[in-house]
């Protein structure tokens, strides 16, 4: 590493306005990341338009090639077609990149990284760091102490996630579809595949491979590669439902090995990053409502699966906006920072 940039770094958000960006800065202040110059990059139509990063008003510049002079680190959640375009250009300007979209997640010379699984991967990046899919990164989290205790054979997974993880419009429109339809109103579908309020949709992004949707790929490929294992066995079924905020899940694992619910509770409580919310006794489980703001992947309902050999069920649960996007890129950034600091000590 020839020159690391010095603490305290300039910093763009790309997509500084939207419902990751907003709580990419809120982190980032939270963290206490060496954050010096700020730059908070969206569209023209919020050029102009302020947001706030501690106490500090910061005025949304144009997300354009030059916008990226000086920079240090990005943390971008503009979608795929902006970070396409975009990133390589913050790269040619010698920015290092943490990119929240799926445009550069399956590139090979792309680290995809959950540092609570992964962190070592950071080390081969080229300028690019991808964060996975909110699905993927809570459930890499719960299954990583788990894997290593009893090696997964297959995982099968269904997610119950929250509207904001379609970002500020799909939010809006699960507000929108209530209010109209308690008011006996019509409504409109454009953001969700089909009506979301009074309603669970078995349907995210469009559909692919074998008839599985996008969403749903993601967390067989994405996992894949997290955990660098490309034969896992993964089902997955992505279900979107009427919750504002935060993603659950339910997920059953076969093991190679055998694991008590005992021994599973003991490893996950362990873990960096998991908090065990598990007391059947006093019905006491993780929820979505539980989760909102917080950093750590909330995992319940831990049980013995007496259908295989080597089974375990639990249902997890974390912030879509935190450990699925906001908190796990600046993660990476305070990898990137670690690494940094050493190299110019
Ligand atoms: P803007 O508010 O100016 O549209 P969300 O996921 O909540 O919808 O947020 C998307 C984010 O990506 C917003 O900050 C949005 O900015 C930004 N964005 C969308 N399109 C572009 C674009 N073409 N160039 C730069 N930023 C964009």
């Amino acid at each position: 590493l020839m020159n690391p940039p010095q603490r305290p770094y300039t910093v763009a958000v790309l997509g500084a306005t939207g419902a990751v960006g907003r709580e990419i800065l809120k982190v980032l202040d939270e963290h206490r990341f060496p954050v010096g110059d700020l730059r908070a990059l969206a569209s023209e139509r919020s050029v102009g338009e302020e947001v706030m990063f501690g106490n500090r008003p910061i005025k949304v510049a144009l997300a354009e090639p030059n916008a990226f002079e000086g920079v240090d680190l990005v943390l971008a959640s503009a979608g795929g077609a902006v970070s396409r375009k975009l990133l390589p250009e913050a790269v040619k300007r010698g920015a290092v990149c943490i990119d929240n979209s799926s445009a550069f997640r399956m590139d090979a010379d792309v680290p995809l990284v959950v540092p609570e699984v992964n962190p070592e991967a950071v080390a081969g990046h080229k300028g690019i760091i991808a964060n996975p899919n909110c699905s993927t990164i809570q459930m890499v989290v719960a299954l990583k102490p788990l894997h290593d205790e009893a090696r997964i054979k297959r995982v099968v997974v269904s997610t119950y996630q929250s509207v904001s993880g379609a970002g500020k419009k799909g939010i809006d429109e699960l507000s929108a579809q209530t209010v109209a339809l308690l008011n006996l109103r019509p409504y409109d579908v454009k953001v969700h595949a089909a009506r979301i309020a009074f309603n669970c949709v078995p349907q995210i992004g469009p559909f692919a491979e074998d008839d599985y949707t996008e969403e749903e790929l993601k967390l067989v490929y994405e996992t894949r590669k997290i955990f660098d294992e490309p034969e896992l066995r993964i089902n997955p079924t992505a279900v979107r439902v009427p919750v504002f905020a935060g993603h659950s899940e339910s997920i059953n694992i076969e093991f190679e090995r055998p694991l008590t619910a005992a021994r599973a509770r003991e490893v996950l409580g362990k873990f960096q990053g998991v908090t065990l919310i598990d007391n059947p006794a006093n019905n006491k489980y993780p929820m979505a409502m539980d989760c909102a703001e917080r950093d750590d992947v909330l995992v319940g309902r831990v049980r013995r699966d007496p259908s295989i050999d080597n089974g375990i069920s639990l249902w997890v649960v974390a912030d879509n906006l935190r450990k699925g996007a906001a908190t796990n890129a600046v993660q990476i950034a305070k990898l990137l920072d670690a690494w940094w600091n050493a190299a110019s000590a």
